[in-house]
């Protein structure tokens, strides 16, 4: 047998891709899931791969401490990939205190247990291997400007980017860049990974830290912008654009995230900072306009049917003008392209939720949550 992998929040969106890649491409290893199954915790999503002799799924909540102590030790865990969090803006406007408790606390508490568990007298070396990857967001570095609303050629293109893709600003995040987080959420995500980072400077703990631009794709939880729109478009319900729609998100479609995950964990070095993104930039309005389109397509709706479900609403408080990822480091470094044209990702994407209406119902009425409860106790 390999080594053993510990991943948190192997349950959510990103952590069950991550799950997936992991469980199949490394058969020797043994892949640890820890999930305290918040709302945003399915193991639906995880359906095709947890029988495999190589995958455990754990119901722990990562601020457990203890619980979290004898796992390692169990398991004897010598790498880690945290992705446990609170991730929604929106909720974290709503209650903050959660956010700080889990993203915070929540990645301390794995910290301190994974220092005792690799270096139990403080200060011996950490054993070949150990390492602690921390994902993280490009949130943490705030806004940037938006110097070309109209959009200009960029300055890097990749293959996979859309057609004739623009960008709206001369500056792109790097792994240098100020942090200067907005939102509760991005607040607490850059707190952590400070903390990750004074553990390597302190400690001399092996951890790497990286920050991803805004995933989409399959098993995203409906309360984000592109699952959200895809099953109120497919069921006829306003489309609630915060503000003017002229915000830029930089999309990259999740399995290449999962990819970089991988790449990173294996080849990457430790005390390092790699910025990952598609270069794909795209007003919200814009997206939209996409998703819609491509919905009443698929669906066999006169074209742009759904255009008037677009609805205009207050924007969200502190709402970030624009994110776009300079992510020339991973590339020249680890050898990393996303593989999807925009296009090519978005449409799989709206084909996966009109295939998966279970998955989009079951989740939308809560029903996953008594089938698993049932199963793993209620939910705290
Ligand atoms: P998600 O909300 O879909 O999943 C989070 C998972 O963490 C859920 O399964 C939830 O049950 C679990 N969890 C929450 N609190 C927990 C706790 N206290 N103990 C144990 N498990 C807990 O999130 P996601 O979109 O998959 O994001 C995963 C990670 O990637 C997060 O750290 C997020 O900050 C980061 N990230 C997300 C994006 C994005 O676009 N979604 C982009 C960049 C980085
Ligand atoms: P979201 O998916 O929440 O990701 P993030 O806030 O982490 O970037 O939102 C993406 C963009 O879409 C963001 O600019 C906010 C906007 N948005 C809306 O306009 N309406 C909505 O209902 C939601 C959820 C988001």
């Amino acid at each position: 047998m390999g080594r053993t992998i510990l991943i948190t929040g192997g349950a959510g969106f990103i952590g069950s891709h991550v799950v997936r890649l992991f469980v199949s491409k490394y058969p020797d290893c043994r892949i640890v899931n820890v999930d305290k199954l918040t709302y945003a915790g399915n193991l639906a999503n995880l359906n095709d791969v947890s029988d495999r002799p190589n995958y455990r799924f754990v119901k722990m909540d990562i601020c457990d401490f203890s619980g979290i102590s004898s796992l390692l030790e169990e398991e004897r865990v010598d790498g880690i990939i945290h992705l446990a969090a609170e991730s929604h803006v929106d909720r974290s406007i709503a209650d903050p205190f959660t956010f700080a408790r889990t993203n915070v606390l929540g990645t301390l508490t794995l910290l301190e247990a994974a220092r005792r568990h690799w270096s139990p007298s403080g200060w011996n070396p950490y054993g070949n291997g150990c390492l602690f990857y921390h994902i993280s967001t490009d949130e943490v570095y705030g806004s940037l400007e938006m110097t070309h609303p109209e959009g200009i050629d960029p300055p890097f293109t990749t293959e996979a980017s859309s057609a004739g893709h623009k960008c709206y600003g001369d500056d792109f995040f790097t792994e240098s860049g100020k942090y200067q987080p907005h939102s509760p959420y991005s607040a607490s995500k850059a707190s952590s990974d400070h903390f990750v980072r004074a553990f390597h400077d302190t400690y001399g703990m092996p951890a790497t830290v990286s920050n991803c631009s805004n995933n989409y794709g399959p098993y995203q939880f409906p309360e984000k912008l592109i699952p959200l729109f895809i099953n109120n478009i497919r069921i006829r319900r306003p489309l609630p654009v915060y503000g003017l729609g002229e915000n830029v998100r930089d999309w990259l479609y999740v399995e290449d995230h999962a990819r970089a995950i991988d790449l990173i964990f294996h080849n990457g070095r430790a005390g390092e900072t790699y910025n990952i993104g598609g270069c794909n930039e795209w007003k919200n309005i814009d997206l939209i306009k996409v998703l819609v389109r491509t919905v009443d397509r698929l669906l066999g709706r006169p074209e742009s049917a759904d255009m008037d479900l677009i609805t205009f609403v207050s924007d969200r408080p502190g709402h970030d003008a624009r994110y776009a990822i300079d992510s020339s480091k991973i590339r020249a470094e680890l050898g990393w392209e996303p593989s999807l044209q925009f296009e090519e990702g978005i449409e799989k994407t709206v084909r996966w939720y009109l295939d998966n209406q279970g998955w989009l119902d079951g989740v939308t009425s809560g029903d996953y949550m008594k089938y698993y409860d049932s199963m793993y106790g209620h939910r705290g």
